[in-house]
């Protein structure tokens, strides 16, 4: 990947910018800015080195159908950028080319500008035209975004510290299953929590109720026994249409309780392998926030926090959680993807990143 830094002449250039301002909308408002705040470096530095104007392209939500409104009113009031150096193009995946990465709308999208910046790292997993194809037709690099997130990530598989504790968490054990295999050989201990939890404790024995799992093998019986995966000892359970939560050991739980999170014991002990690890690599939360709060969560989080091992955080959720907490400065790097995040994990590479070279 060329980084923006190599970019010999932008005076009086028009720079497309693939930016993901893909952020929770609710009652017409941006809900968490992170997103657009990660993509100002890139900006700012593209229009101080001269360039004449910034066409910026994002998509918001799956189909396409929503509005940039609330998304461009909170770029320009986190930003001191004039108004008439940035034009939004419409939300991306309103064409239908987008996802077929179709080299007409590829085209279509290149002739708007001279070069082509992408700063969107969380749907560089992508194969879509405004990532992928349109890096064809226009010298196409890399923003500060992409390259962050390309070095920090990557410490989890080069040359990595030890001992290395990855918690892995949330649900779609299906999705997960790749990594868990890659980082028994990297990490020295892996925590799992959240939904995944659910299958391993089921494949284990132990009664889950009627909590969330995602049902098939995938290899669990392989892994199952290897020393390296730590597994919950206790869990936080609830009942359908009861709002009371209750602490109980893993081999407690009643077929009519549903598993909510992890439990005290379980949280007292992680948090013994936080404080022994040099690097700790977290992707998922640990529990159904709407329902304990993520308590387990943020506890762990916060001990993270206290700890002098090198963090890096990533995955929708457990981010939402740490702008909640306002503590994102206290790890060595939160990444703003969610599957782009795991799949860079599991693969070293995204589509995306290779339409760069
Ligand atoms: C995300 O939020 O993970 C990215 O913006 C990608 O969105 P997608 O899952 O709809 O492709």
């Amino acid at each position: 990947m060329q980084s923006i830094k190599k970019i010999k002449n932008l005076k009086g250039k028009r720079v497309i910018v693939r930016v993901d301002f893909n952020v929770p909308i609710k009652d017409g408002k941006v809900e968490d800015d992170f997103r657009i705040k990660k993509a100002l470096p890139t900006i700012n530095f593209l229009l101080k080195k001269g360039a004449k104007k910034l066409v910026l392209i994002t998509h918001l939500g799956k189909d396409g159908s929503a509005s940039l409104e609330p998304v461009i009113k909170k770029f320009f009031s986190l930003s001191k950028i004039k108004k008439d150096k940035i034009e939004f193009f419409e939300n991306v995946r309103k064409f239908p080319g987008e996802e077929k990465n179709d080299p007409v709308l590829g085209k279509k999208l290149a002739s708007l500008g001279d070069i082509y910046v992408n700063d969107a790292f969380p749907v560089s997993h992508r194969l879509h035209a405004s990532v992928a194809d349109i890096t064809e037709y226009m010298p196409s690099y890399a923003g500060f975004q992409l390259e962050e997130e390309v070095k920090n990530l990557s410490l989890a598989f080069k040359n990595t510290k030890h001992p290395f504790l990855f918690i892995l968490g949330g649900a779609k054990f299906s999705t997960k299953m790749p990594l868990i295999k890659k980082y028994l050989k990297l990490a020295d201990y892996i925590f799992i929590g959240g939904a995944l939890a659910n299958d391993f404790l089921k494949a284990k024995g132990y009664e889950v109720g009627k909590s969330l799992i995602d049902g098939e093998d995938y290899g669990i019986s392989k892994i199952i026994n290897n020393k390296k995966i730590i597994l919950p000892v206790d869990v936080v359970v609830g009942k359908v249409g009861e709002t009371k939560l209750v602490n109980k050991k893993v081999g407690d739980v009643q077929i009519d309780e549903i598993i909510l999170d992890i439990g005290e014991e379980s949280v007292k002990m992680l948090n013994e392998y936080v404080k022994k690890s040099k690097l700790i690599l977290w992707n998922g939360p640990l529990g159904k926030y709407e329902a304990s709060g993520g308590q387990a969560t943020k506890a762990v989080l916060k001990a993270i926090t206290k700890s002098k091992a090198k963090s890096i955080i990533g995955g929708g959720d457990t981010v939402a959680l740490i702008s909640e907490m306002k503590i994102e400065k206290k790890f060595s790097f939160v990444s703003s993807g969610g599957g782009a995040t795991l799949d860079f994990l599991a693969n070293g590479t995204l589509p995306a990143i290779k339409a760069l070279r």
